[in-house]
């Protein structure tokens, strides 16, 4: 069952039920200022970074589902409603939400009254946009009242949802000329304030909650709307809100506009106040903006801009391939939400609440890996934020808060994967941009002024804190973690409440991770090739020596016959293994070893593959391991928390998915890999939206596995390292258009039953159009450039300036 389409001429996914099975979101805004908005206009709004700076609440968890957004009611002389459904949730008698990049549009019509509001946020601008039109499509005229409504969070989430012996004593508003200001803490420490404002003449509005929903009545039912008149009410202490009453009428047929702005401003110390030594908020810099984008023009004009500037950036990497799902998650969806993870990693969305996690150095490094085409620039400013939190030892903070951009201390470090990581992210932008030269930026450690070192000595301390760090079986040593959070070797936590992440109970001297092992041996081969450009013969050789060391450790003690082990506990005891009673199989290992290189040749990466296709993969993806563990283990940690089927405890963990689907392509084995591709593919999936649950336009974190209640339900859309991971498997591995350091490769491993597929892509400066054909069944492919046969299957990009290069490849 459906409760939409794929609109891909508009790039739209288009919601014609309001009450999907979860709320479907989208996210507006690009650099600064963000929103999450659901198909029904919940959500919030915040200044880069969602835990400090919270502009609206919005209240995870509650029921109904999704409360807290931005909206708006139309009252008539009998009647009252939402356009957007929620939060009345009065029939509506049509309704449709188009999310868009960076934009959604929620129409409905109820009694003959039509709306659509377009909600976005302008390039370059601290605010949002409502852009309402009211048709009447009565046959006669009709007055009506519009009233709209958001609640402000008192900036820092955490507190706001903590400390309300003060919160409720803090809020501050001012209403000048009908602009409402919510302003609590700007008269002591903050330099900052927000606005929400109207095109049209108010009249009324309210500030104050209790006023505006009168006293234990919910956003369903305001007394203001109910009864047709605002309060005029000023917020001190409780809960500051806004919302303006507009009146009109409207003739048969006609439409008018309405323009709402929710915007975020700074004002410098010295500019403050006005009058200066008032507590009235100076608003010199902000009038201006608020004037201009009240226009209907400006808004037009900003609308434009940002559909231009998604379709130049799209328009970098079109693909055209027999399987229209392919298609438009290239194209479309999967790009954008590369973007969305790229800006918000895993703090915010409907599943991540913004204040628990800010920015994951594991995560926004591997977000970069499918990104950095994209916008360059953003990445590279990136890395060397994400480098700037590393630690003399070379170890990570697992996250940084993206304001201040300093490492989190509540949650430190010893995630012993985390450092490599940073060797991959270097490596994809150098492959993809050819800018060597970010190998010399000067980054400090831990943000220390003083400690500045060369990027390229940050990546030697990366592959020195694995080495530093071996166990028994010349393995690395696992930390609190790997890539999998929630295998907690060192913990042995026994304590309820006690968090498994930072808990740990033993010295971590003896737990090793096959896993990093894989993860070092990619790194170690990218330090070779960088070695190598910068003609560094010392380096090259010690890197070279470190991987084969640790590829044979891997094939002594990380075989188990059939695949890899997963892991050695604190006892010594292998996990992942054939002994083991539950968990004998883990995907990671698989993926990760085979991607290393691992067995590639001697048919040992075969018999893994075999093993994850027999043991693990299920019609709705490849699960993380098998069997689930059904006893909590205290040697495994929170792995073994999740009932059967959930999480890390075998569900389809999305993200390790694309691991297999490469190393299947690396094996030559392009129908298994895009089969797997097929089986977690949201478009795909969206003719299954009554069990998927989430949304079908992009990646969800995990799929319910076989020993789940439900097998197949999705959880945790949005942000996850899906989004990049699936972006390098299917555009780089099984259509095989690769960033090397040389150039770019054309290696595809694609479906026996494919004739072919095109390609147009933007690489360092060039235009390639590439051409696929295939004429027998295998993977041998030659190439031709501009006319001309070319050796091997690397293009470099011309030194005689040219800027189109037509490429003609020929698979048999
Ligand atoms: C979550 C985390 C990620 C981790 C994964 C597996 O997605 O964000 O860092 O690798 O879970 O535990
Ligand atoms: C939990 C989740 C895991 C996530 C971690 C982040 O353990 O299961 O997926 O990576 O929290 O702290």
């Amino acid at each position: 069952m459906q409760f939409g389409y794929f609109d891909d001429e508009q790039r739209e996914y288009v919601i014609t039920q309001p009450d999907t099975p979860l709320p479907w979101i989208n996210y507006l805004g690009n650099e600064a200022y963000f929103g999450i908005i659901s198909n029904t206009a919940g959500g919030y709004s915040f200044y880069k970074d969602a835990r400090l700076r919270r502009i609206t609440r919005y209240r995870y968890n509650n029921v109904p589902l999704d409360v807290g957004g931005r909206y708006i009611y139309i009252r008539d002389e009998t009647d009252f409603w939402s356009p957007s459904w929620q939060p009345t949730r009065k029939d509506v008698d049509e309704y449709e939400c188009r999310h868009g990049l960076g934009y959604t549009i929620i129409k409905s019509k109820r009694n003959g009254i039509e709306s659509q509001t377009k909600y976005f946020v302008p390039l370059g601008q601290n605010l949002e946009v409502w852009e309402l039109s009211i048709t009447n499509r009565r046959e006669r005229k009709t007055d009506l009242s519009i009233f709209s409504a958001v609640e402000f969070c008192l900036w820092d989430a955490f507190d706001d949802s903590n400390n309300y012996q003060r919160n409720y004593s803090i809020g501050e508003v001012e209403v000048e000329n009908d602009v409402i200001y919510h302003k609590s803490e700007f008269r002591e420490r903050r330099n900052h304030f927000a606005y929400f404002a109207c095109s049209q003449p108010l009249a009324g509005f309210d500030t104050q909650r209790e006023e505006f929903l009168g006293s234990y009545r919910g956003w369903d039912n305001p007394i203001c709307v109910q009864q047709g008149v605002s309060k005029n009410s000023k917020a001190i202490g409780w809960q500051p809100i806004g919302s303006h009453h507009v009146k009109i009428n409207l003739e048969a047929g006609e439409t008018k506009k309405i323009i709402f702005l929710l915007g975020y401003q700074e004002n410098s110390q010295a500019e403050k106040f006005n009058p200066p030594n008032s507590q009235t908020i100076n608003k010199k810099y902000v009038l201006p903006i608020i004037q201009e984008y009240l226009k209907e023009e400006t808004v037009n004009k900003a609308f434009d801009a940002l559909k231009n500037y998604w379709e130049t950036l799209l328009s970098k990497f079109i693909i055209d391939t027999p399987d229209i799902h392919t298609n438009r998650m290239v194209n479309i969806w999967n790009a954008y939400q590369m973007m969305v993870t790229f800006n918000f990693s895993r703090s915010a969305s409907y599943f991540e609440s913004g204040i628990g996690r800010g920015m994951g150095f594991r995560d926004s490094t591997q977000d970069l890996l499918g990104f950095s085409h994209l916008i360059p620039d953003r990445a590279r400013e990136r890395i060397l934020d994400l480098a700037a939190t590393q630690l003399p030892s070379g170890g990570a903070y697992h996250q940084y808060q993206p304001l201040t951009k300093l490492g989190n201390n509540d949650i430190g470090s010893d995630f012993n994967d985390d450092p490599l990581w940073l060797v991959l992210a270097v490596a994809a932008y150098i492959k993809e941009s050819g800018d060597w030269k970010i190998l010399d930026e000067m980054v400090p450690f831990d943000n220390q002024p003083g400690s500045e070192e060369i990027l390229y000595e940050h990546l030697k301390r990366s592959i020195q804190y694995t080495l530093d760090r071996l166990g028994s079986h010349s393995l690395p040593l696992i930390g609190r973690a790997d890539w999998n959070d929630c295998l907690n070797l060192n913990c042995f936590s026994d304590t309820p409440g006690q968090s498994f992440q930072t808990t740990t109970n033993k010295e971590g001297k003896v737990a090793e991770s096959v896993f990093i092992a894989g993860l070092f041996v990619i790194a170690a081969q990218e330090m070779e090739a960088i070695a190598s450009h910068a003609g560094n013969e010392n380096d090259r050789s010690r890197f070279y020596n470190s991987r084969v060391n640790m590829e044979n450790a891997i094939m002594s003690h990380g075989w188990d016959g059939k695949w890899f082990k997963r892991a050695y506990d604190n006892e010594g005891e292998a996990i992942g293994s054939s002994q083991c009673q539950e968990g004998k199989i883990f995907i990671e290992p698989q993926g990760i070893c085979i991607m290393a290189g691992i067995g590639i040749s001697n048919g040992v990466a075969e018999d893994a593959l075999n093993s994850v296709k027999e043991r693990l993969a299920f019609e709705h993806g490849i699960v993380l391991l098998d069997p689930a563990y059904k006893n909590y283990y205290l040697n495994l940690g929170e792995i073994s928390s999740y009932p059967p089927g959930y999480k890390e405890n075998g569900s389809v963990f999305c993200h390790t998915n694309p691991w297999i689907m490469i190393a299947e392509t690396m094996i030559g084995r392009g129908d298994e890999a895009f089969d797997y591709y097929h089986r977690i593919n949201p478009s795909v999936r969206e003719r299954i939206s009554e069990l998927h649950r989430c949304e079908p336009y992009v990646y969800s974190q995990m799929i319910a596995g076989k020993e789940a209640l439900k097998p197949g339900e999705a959880k945790n859309s949005w942000l996850t390292g899906t989004a990049s991971w699936n972006y390098v498997a299917i555009t780089q591995y099984i259509l095989g258009i690769r960033p090397t350091y040389d150039g770019l490769q054309i290696l595809p491993v694609i479906p026996k039953n494919w004739k072919g597929f095109s390609v147009t892509r933007e690489y360092r400066g060039c235009e390639f159009t590439i051409n696929v054909e295939r004429i027998g069944l295998g993977n041998s492919t030659s190439l031709e450039v501009n006319g001309k046969k070319i050796q091997g299957t690397i293009v470099s990009t011309p030194d005689n300036g040219e800027k189109k290069l037509d490429v003609h490849v020929v698979i048999q």
